[in-house]
């Protein structure tokens, strides 16, 4: 394991919530890339985990109150403060979040936030509702101007039954984050990046339209990875149901024929490009304009014409031209037919990815690729497309800055 986080010392708060029992796992995954963790666990943590198992976990003993005679003596709170390079709040309750926007220190985790010149960041973990509050929306905002790091909330299914946003990031989500926040990835300061992101929806009829199964998952988290690296971002987007990253600006499509003039637009004021978009090959010879009525024969025939290449276009610009990274959605000889992309289209890397793996590629939250260039390749492990992503940006810029050494380097 790569030691990213080599001696850096993590001090994690962790409050009351059904998220706790992730929050041994993110020890754990801290511990893994070297990194130093002690924790603390606010009363309402400890109804979901025990001391014994963040003290196992964390090598160090765990505190839990600020009127302990012996864990004064042994680190007392001013000198936690002091000892952190970074304090983390996962989860982080509707209470915790609110604590902190007022500036109060009436336990040991606020007390310790309060006194340290150290960053802090917070995993907010609570039910939808209450994370949709404008109460808590207020908090959160007053938190930001405090230069507070959010790391996510994330939507999905919660333990109380619930859907929506509020559940807490996974352990190597924040892992990414706290690389981010403690390691910031600055190579890309001056760069204009564009990426596609999302699919393409070609309309039939005022009411049907043809497209993919892209959820803009894996494009959005480039365009954010890319934006913490200090690029100037631009994203163009099919319809999806993200939020637009900080940082980010979006342009919004539907159509292959509207990202193909958006994409060629941005391309040439970009240093590099990242097609990720999954764009829709053909669209219809002619759009109903009304919608079509179902006669009485079996079959219906459509007569399709092929879209612009987007990419392709990108990548024969003559003047201008960005250097250009595609991906290749693929799932039979999925090695052979990025190679033959990366010819045909005229890039500079691709991305070869095997969206036939089950937790991968269409509309996951994870994905594996194999990054392939003129001279190298290199193999990015089934993962968190976050932690992709920021990887990818990485290599990336590297290939961008010193094109010949890292292809020899990784061949
Ligand atoms: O959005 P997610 O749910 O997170 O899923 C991510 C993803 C699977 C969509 C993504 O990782 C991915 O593989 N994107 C490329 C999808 C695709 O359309 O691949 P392709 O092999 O058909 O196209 C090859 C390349 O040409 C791609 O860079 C594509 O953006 C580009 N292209 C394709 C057709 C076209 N008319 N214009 C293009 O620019």
């Amino acid at each position: 394991m790569q030691q990213t986080l080599a001696a850096k010392r993590i001090l994690l708060g962790i409050s009351g919530g059904i998220a706790a029992y992730k929050s041994a796992d993110l020890v754990r995954r801290l511990k893994e890339r070297g990194a130093e963790v002690r924790v603390i666990l606010t009363s309402a943590a400890q109804q979901f985990i025990t001391p014994l198992t963040l003290q196992a976990v964390s090598g160090n003993p765990v505190s839990t109150t600020m009127l302990d005679p012996a864990a004064e003596a042994a680190m007392g709170h001013i000198e936690l403060a002091k000892w952190a390079e970074l304090i983390v709040i996962a989860p982080a309750s509707a209470d915790v979040v609110a604590k902190l926007a007022h500036g109060m220190a009436n336990d040991l985790l606020t007390t310790c936030v309060l006194a340290t010149a150290a960053p802090v960041a917070v995993a907010p973990a609570m039910n939808q509702q209450m994370y949709n509050n404008i109460a808590t929306q207020q908090n959160l905002a007053t938190l930001k101007k405090h230069n507070i790091h959010i790391y996510g909330p994330g939507a999905g299914a919660q333990a109380c039954g619930d859907v929506g946003y509020g559940r807490m990031l996974e352990p190597l989500e924040l892992v990414a984050l706290i690389e981010q926040t403690l390691l910031p990835l600055t190579p890309l300061i001056g760069l204009h990046i564009t990426i596609t992101a999302g699919p393409t929806r070609e309309a039939i009829d005022p009411v049907r339209f043809l497209s993919n199964h892209s959820s803009g998952k894996m494009g959005y988290a480039l365009a954010a990875a890319a934006a913490a690296a200090g690029a100037t971002v631009t994203l163009i987007s099919g319809p999806v149901q993200l939020a637009t990253p900080a940082g980010v600006n979006r342009i919004q499509v539907i159509s292959a024929e509207q990202m193909h003039a958006a994409a060629l637009n941005a391309a040439i004021k970009s240093d590099i490009f990242i097609g990720c978009a999954a764009v829709a090959d053909y669209r219809a010879a002619t759009i109903a304009p009304g919608k079509i009525k179902k006669g009485s024969a079996e079959t219906l025939q459509l007569t399709l014409v092929k879209n612009p290449d987007i990419i392709a276009a990108v990548a024969s610009l003559t003047e201008r031209r960005p250097f250009t990274v595609g991906f290749a959605a693929e799932t039979t000889d999925v090695l052979h037919y990025a190679r033959q992309k990366l010819n045909s289209k005229k890039l500079d890397m691709i991305c070869a990815n095997d969206v036939s793996l089950p937790n991968a590629g269409f509309n996951s939250e994870q994905n594996a690729i194999t990054a392939i260039w003129h001279g190298g390749e290199q193999v990015l492990e089934l993962q968190n497309k976050v932690t992709l992503a920021a990887s990818l940006i990485t290599l990336i810029s590297q290939l961008f800055s010193q094109p010949q050494t890292t292809s020899e380097t990784n061949k």
